[in-house]
């Protein structure tokens, strides 16, 4: 896979990208991650990407030509199969958009700063609006990185054990189970019995219904689908 991240401020993206599963996968070659600076694609005299609101109001907003110039750019050598947008009001992201994504050659992640894009840019560009939840953050970086990690993880071949993408929590609309390892006792706190038994599908079995409780009492809105 492929992932081309434009954005003002690539250094609070590398960080995420240089340790554990990513940084893995990265080196493995399972994945490709490149930064784009609007900013290098800007033709005005002192590199601006940003102009103040048309109809006026509080902060800026990026410009569409420097992007414009970026995404055309990308687009001449590769074929993407999205170009999303990481914004507050786009779809809410979960464990289904990100399988989807997982399966992606070539992905484009857009990251707004100060107010966000011209809407033009979104007109003519954007395939896909993606929001991690409903707070405001500074900018779409922090998102992209979320995304980022959350598909990657999902490649086959990523994590050691690929079942283990399989039983997390969503996978299966279900929040995961408690988990436990050694010591067996902790101050009095004991590890459920029947983890120790030995019963594999006593414990399939337990498993699930703990899901079931946990997902009723802490997202009941994944029962109603
Ligand atoms: N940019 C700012 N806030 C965001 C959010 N919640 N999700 C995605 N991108 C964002």
């Amino acid at each position: 896979m492929n992932i081309d991240i434009i954005t003002l401020f690539p250094e609070l993206l590398e960080g995420p990208f240089r340790a554990s599963i990513i940084k893995r996968a990265i080196d493995s070659k399972y994945v490709k991650i490149n930064f784009h600076n609007p900013r290098d694609y800007s033709s005005n005299k002192y590199k601006q990407v940003d102009d103040y609101q048309y109809g006026g109001g509080a902060g800026m907003v990026m410009m569409i030509e420097p992007i414009a110039k970026c995404i055309k750019k990308l687009k001449s050598k590769k074929q993407y199969d999205e170009v999303i947008y990481l914004t507050p009001d786009g779809e809410k992201l979960n464990q289904s958009i990100s399988n989807d994504m997982s399966n992606k050659k070539n992905l484009i992640l857009l990251c707004g700063h100060y107010k966000g894009v011209d809407q033009r840019v979104r007109d003519l560009f954007v395939t896909r609006e993606i929001s991690i939840g409903d707070f405001v953050l500074s900018g779409g970086e922090l998102a992209a990185a979320v995304i980022c990690d959350s598909i990657i993880r999902l490649i086959p071949g990523v994590l050691g054990n690929e079942c283990s993408a399989l039983s997390d929590t969503f996978q299966d609309g279900l929040l995961a189970p408690p988990i436990y390892t050694r010591p067996s006792e902790y101050e009095g706190l004991n590890v459920p019995e029947i983890l120790l038994s030995g019963d594999k599908n006593k414990i399939d079995l337990w498993r699930e219904q703990i899901s079931i409780e946990r997902t009723k009492k802490n997202r009941p809105d994944l029962l109603k689908n």
